[in-house]
């Protein structure tokens, strides 16, 4: 008896801490939690076109046509939740969305974090000019400040390149600093510098800082959802549809197979 009495308070104890544990790790939806609500809670910072930007007052883009097929596919609706770049994957790390869509790099100080869909695009982080800019390469903004956006890879790179950097919460804020001569430079992915340049009338160097490919986050122990995304994302790339989709808003489509 008294072992039994023992081996319970045992038990508990365990059962108790695993609880525990898993409570604070474990903030992943699973595909039937997601079809039982009939919505996938999506964080983004709609400031990143053609990936994410808006239109009317709705949240368009390359990602928002991704996801749109992938929720048909999963049977379920988005619900989009806007919000500054930086506060995407903390958001997504603690579960309050169920995924992060952000034109996202993959990179391991995240992977810490969150866990990524596969990859489905490569960018670059590219330099952005005013049209009279002496800077031509990359060895000419040695040294030199630049603009960027806070809480993303080009505020890394930038800081640990020996760049003097400003960071900006929203994208525009940074483009706004290069046009009114406060930086050097504007460092941004390469699709988006294309098409925030032409609008502009900056320059983009065709010369890359970095590459970097895209992916989706979720929450950690998000593994069924994530399994279920990957498959619809998948056969995404393999028929060609986010060949098309990245054709429609004229970006040019690399593989994160290059
Ligand atoms: N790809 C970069 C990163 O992951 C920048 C993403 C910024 N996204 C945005 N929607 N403003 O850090």
């Amino acid at each position: 008896m008294k072992k039994l009495h023992k081996f319970l308070a045992f038990a508990m104890t365990t059962l108790l801490i695993a609880g525990a544990l898993s409570g604070c790790g474990s903030q992943g939806k699973s595909l039937q939690d997601i079809q039982k609500n009939g919505t996938m809670v999506v964080a983004t910072s709609p400031d990143f076109p053609p990936f994410e930007y808006l239109e009317g007052g709705n949240v368009v883009g390359i990602e928002v046509d991704i996801l749109e097929k992938v929720a048909e596919d999963l049977g379920v609706t988005l619900t989009i939740e806007q919000m500054d770049f930086d506060a995407v994957v903390p958001g997504v790390q603690v579960g309050k969305f169920d995924l992060g869509v952000s034109g996202i790099t993959i990179n391991e100080k995240r992977e810490k974090n969150v866990d990524f869909s596969q990859p489905y695009f490569l960018a670059s982080q590219a330099i952005v000019v005013m049209p009279d800019s002496p800077i031509t390469c990359k060895a000419d903004l040695e040294c030199k400040s630049v603009s960027v956006q806070t809480g993303t890879t080009a505020e890394d790179y930038c800081m640990n390149n020996g760049y003097e950097v400003l960071a900006f919460t929203a994208n525009n804020d940074a483009l706004a600093a290069l046009t009114s001569g406060k930086v050097d430079a504007w460092v941004v992915d390469n699709e988006v510098a294309v098409s925030l340049a032409a609008e502009n009338g900056l320059n983009v160097l065709t010369e890359p800082m970095t590459t970097e490919p895209y992916a989706f986050a979720f929450p950690k122990e998000s593994d069924s959802l994530i399994e279920a995304f990957n498959q619809s994302l998948s056969a995404m790339l393999a028929n060609g549809t986010i060949e098309e989709i990245f054709d429609n808003y004229n970006a040019a489509y690399v593989s994160p197979q290059a």
